[in-house]
């Protein structure tokens, strides 16, 4: 039984950043509040070890308003927060750590600056995700557009005499990226494509379908709202059929996997290293 490990699985740079700066703020609190505005990544096991340690979990502004006193720290999330929000937080009393990946608040920039020099906006993403709902808060431009897949991109119209910026949620998936983008070039918009999807997260998915081409079966690990997780899955699923999604090692059933010669393991950028090595070990030592 061969298995192999990809070597991008796990925390990015933007996760464990956010992370350690919870766990960092958590060392230093002087009987503060800590809340985190949204969970701080999409990984359910870490949320949980947070809240069990004192995090609070806020979704809302008007949350927040209810349930705080204007005392402690928040801290903001690695796919960041729509525009304003941080200085409404600041406005109620709140420290702000704002530990938004430095990667996503250059997309913020950039949107900022091309719909402020007359673009119109395209996002390739997920509209209902955080993170491009962020994006999409800081366009001023009055055609803004998130476009998630073909028949978005087809029936995507805009203002020919206007340029179109085109940038991508950080987790897309690359090749889906350039296939949308074609769509709407052939349109004959005159376009600006900026491909802001993280190289780690186009190196993951390269290294997930590359080791899932060789494999008999195929695990991907990460949470269940975990965007690129899914995204990772569903790259390895059209390379091995025997894909699983598991969140942990008690979602792993190894009766599936008596009569392959070759696993390979991924995961997503949320998926802590300790729950990575467990569902490895598992592996190794029960078949
Ligand atoms: Fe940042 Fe890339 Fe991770 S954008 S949060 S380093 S996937």
């Amino acid at each position: 039984m061969k298995v192999t490990l990809a070597k991008s699985a796990g925390f990015c740079f933007g996760v464990k950043r956010a992370v350690d700066t919870v766990y960092q703020q958590l060392e230093k609190r002087q009987a503060k509040p800590i809340y985190t505005f949204g969970p701080i990544i999409h990984n359910e096991e870490v949320v949980h070890d947070l809240e069990e340690k004192g995090v609070t979990v806020i979704n809302s502004i008007e949350e927040l308003r209810q349930q705080a006193k204007g005392e402690g720290t928040v801290i903001i999330r690695a796919h960041g927060v729509e525009k304003g929000i941080c200085e409404e937080i600041k406005s109620m009393g709140f420290e702000i750590i704002d530990a938004t990946c430095p990667f996503v608040l250059k997309i913020h920039r950039l949107v900022e600056r091309h719909s402020g020099e007359g673009c119109q906006i395209v996002i390739i993403g997920n509209g209902d995700h955080p993170e491009v709902k962020g994006i999409k808060s800081w366009s001023s431009a009055e055609n803004t557009q998130v476009i998630s897949g073909k028949e978005d991109a087809e029936n995507y119209r805009a203002d020919k005499e206007k340029k179109v910026c085109i940038v991508s949620q950080t987790t897309f998936n690359y090749n889906k990226f350039q296939e949308l983008v074609e769509i709407i070039r052939k349109k004959g918009y005159d376009i600006i494509v900026l491909n802001t999807i993280c190289n780690a997260t186009e190196e993951r998915q390269t290294e997930a379908a590359g080791i899932a081409a060789q494999a008999d079966a195929m695990i991907v690990i990460g949470g269940r709202n975990s965007s690129n997780t899914q995204k990772l899955f569903e790259i390895c699923k059209k390379e091995c059929k025997n894909t699983y999604y598991i969140q942990t090692v008690k979602d792993l059933d190894l009766t599936s996997f008596r009569s392959v010669d070759n696993v390979g393991i991924t995961a997503g950028a949320s998926t802590p290293n300790k729950i990575i090595e467990e569902v490895q070990k598992n592996v190794r030592n029960e078949l």
